[in-house]
Order: structure tokens, then C-alpha cells, then sequence
């Protein structure tokens, strides 16, 4: 990793910084409210004190039970290709490791080669396919506000491996 990247438990403070990064502030907002509820963990990684990366980690109900699900995963366009992706991805396989999970999951989009050879590098392989139910939610009422399907693949990787 580049030297002067922090990993830590994203925080309420954070929620300015990650809006972009979590593709708008509703959606970070409602990452952080599922961290806060222990549903999820949210990590994010912080350079010369700015938020320049994110990932999510459910913990349960995720796409792929039993397997922890990790998702969001986002690095500031400035920022990639120095290893904070990796970073991001090593932190949460570490949680669930201490969370005795066997393998952790994740999906991508099917037109996305670059998402699936940034995986495919860190050891994860396609396990099968998958149609993703997203939902974008109101974090103030908890209304569901859009819902669609993306088809995708789910990929995975038994932590024994390192
Ligand atoms: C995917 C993403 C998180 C990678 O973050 P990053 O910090 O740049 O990743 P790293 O620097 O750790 O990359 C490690 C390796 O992954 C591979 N990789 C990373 N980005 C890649 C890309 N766009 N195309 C092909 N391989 C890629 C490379 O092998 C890279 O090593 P190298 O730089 O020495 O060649 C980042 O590009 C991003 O935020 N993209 C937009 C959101 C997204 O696609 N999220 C993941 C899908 S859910």
C-alpha cells in the first residue's frame, strides 16, 4: 500500500466526504446507518486526512449467504492504481476471518472487465450468475425511493488462501 494510506471504521463525520464516493449522500447515509446498526461494517481509507476510498461489508442477509458480502467498494479516481483498492479488500477479508466466515463474496456488473480483473488479481473467481436487486432507500423515512435488477456475477474467495 501506498505509505501514507489509514484503513478505519468509516464514521457519521465522514458523510460529506463519501457522498461522491458512495455514488450520492443518500446511499452513504444509509451505508452508515447499516454499520451503525452492526448489520454492516464500513470501512474507508483516509490520506493526508481526506476519504479517498470505501468498502462495505454485510454481515448478514447479503447476496450470497452465509458468506460475508462485501459491496461499495469505491477509490477516488485520483487516487487508484496505488494499491488502496487492495487495501480496502484485504481489511474487510480480515474482519471476516476474525468473524470465522470461510469465504467472502461479492458481485460485478457483467460489462464491467475492469471490476472483474481488479478481483480476479486479488483471487476471486466467478462462482455463478446472479440477478442484483438494487434498492435506493430514503435514509430519513426508510422508504424505498427506486429498485431495479442488474445482471451480474458473483465472485468469491476462500480466505485459507493467503
Ligand atoms: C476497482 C477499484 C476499486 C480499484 O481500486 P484501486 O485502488 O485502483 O486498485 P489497486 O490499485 O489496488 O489495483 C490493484 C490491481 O488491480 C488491477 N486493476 C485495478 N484497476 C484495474 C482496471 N481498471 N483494469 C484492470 N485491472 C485493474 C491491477 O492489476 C492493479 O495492479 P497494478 O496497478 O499494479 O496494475 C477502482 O478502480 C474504482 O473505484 N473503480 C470504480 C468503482 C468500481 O468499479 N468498484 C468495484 C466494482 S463493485
Amino acid at each position: 500500500m501506498t505509505d501514507d494510506v489509514t484503513i478505519r471504521a468509516a464514521a457519521g463525520s465522514d458523510l460529506d466526504a463519501l457522498a461522491e464516493l458512495a455514488g450520492s449522500r443518500d446511499r452513504a447515509e444509509v451505508r452508515l446507518q447499516a454499520a451503525a446498526r452492526g448489520d454492516d461494517s464500513m470501512l474507508v481509507a483516509v490520506t493526508a486526512g481526506v476519504v479517498v476510498g470505501v468498502n462495505s461489508v454485510r454481515w448478514r442477509d447479503g447476496c450470497d449467504p452465509p458468506h460475508p458480502w462485501l459491496y461499495g467498494l469505491a477509490v477516488d479516481a485520483s487516487h487508484r492504481r496505488r494499491g488502496i483498492g487492495t487495501e480496502l479488500v484485504r481489511a474487510a477479508e480480515t474482519m471476516s476471518s476474525e468473524r470465522d466466515a470461510g469465504t467472502v463474496s461479492l458481485d460485478v456488473d457483467v460489462d464491467d472487465p475492469a471490476a472483474i480483473a481488479f478481483y480476479e488479481q486479488l483471487g476471486y473467481v466467478i462462482a455463478r450468475a446472479h440477478e442484483h436487486r438494487w434498492r435506493a432507500i430514503d435514509p430519513r423515512t426508510g422508504a424505498v425511493t427506486g429498485e431495479g435488477i442488474v445482471p451480474t456475477w458473483i465472485m468469491r474467495r476462500p480466505l485459507d488462501q493467503r
